[in-house]
């Protein structure tokens, strides 16, 4: 039988602490076809609609993004945890499954009216995504779309993200 994207996804017990069923999509993005699959079904919502620019969330979603963007013919933007771009940037504090983090972007990454598609890997709280979506809206950038490969639909990220009036789409639960 045909596999799907959640076949190639190992769980992890444990990981980064106790408690924590870690999903590793390593296993989906060393897989030639697994990853093929992964990216098509990532971009297939968004083929018809206007998309200026793929934002990707560290770390994963500089993998996924970077293929997704150049599915979609448009360029990339990386949104990334604090201290790590090299230009002038903004920043968002936000609280993790397992934690606290502050993200960036640049502040010229952006241009007011763009729309923008985001993506990583794995909605758990949205704690993550809601940052980075905070970011692009600073900017004055638009988010037409949130793209994951997992939805973790207990820790009530996707809900946090439709109640913000955004489109989310995941590939597996
Ligand atoms: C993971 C995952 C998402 C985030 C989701 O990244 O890749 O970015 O957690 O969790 P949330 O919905 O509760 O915010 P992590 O923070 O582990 O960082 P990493 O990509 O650097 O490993
Ligand atoms: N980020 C937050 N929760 C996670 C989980 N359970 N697996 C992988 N990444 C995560």
């Amino acid at each position: 039988m045909q596999k799907t994207v959640k076949d190639y996804i190992r769980t992890i017990p444990g990981f980064p602490h106790e408690g924590i069923l870690f999903r590793d999509v390593t296993t989906l993005f060393a897989d030639p076809q697994g990853f093929r699959l992964c990216i098509d079904q990532l971009v297939a919502p968004h083929r018809a609609r206007r998309i200026d620019r793929v934002a990707g969330l560290e770390a994963r979603g500089f993998i996924l993004g970077g293929a997704v963007a150049y599915r979609l013919a448009t360029g990339f933007v990386p949104i990334r945890k604090k201290g790590k771009l090299p230009g002038r940037t903004i920043a968002q504090p936000y609280k993790l499954e397992y934690g606290e983090a502050v993200i960036e972007i640049h502040d010229d990454a952006l241009q007011p009216g763009e729309k923008v598609l985001l993506v990583d890997d794995l909605l758990a709280t949205g704690g993550t995504a809601e940052a980075g979506i905070r970011l692009i809206e600073r900017l004055g950038a638009e988010v037409v779309g949130c793209a994951f490969i997992v939805d973790l639909p207990d820790l009530g990220g996707r809900r946090r993200l439709e109640a913000m009036g955004l489109e989310v789409h995941a590939l597996c639960a």
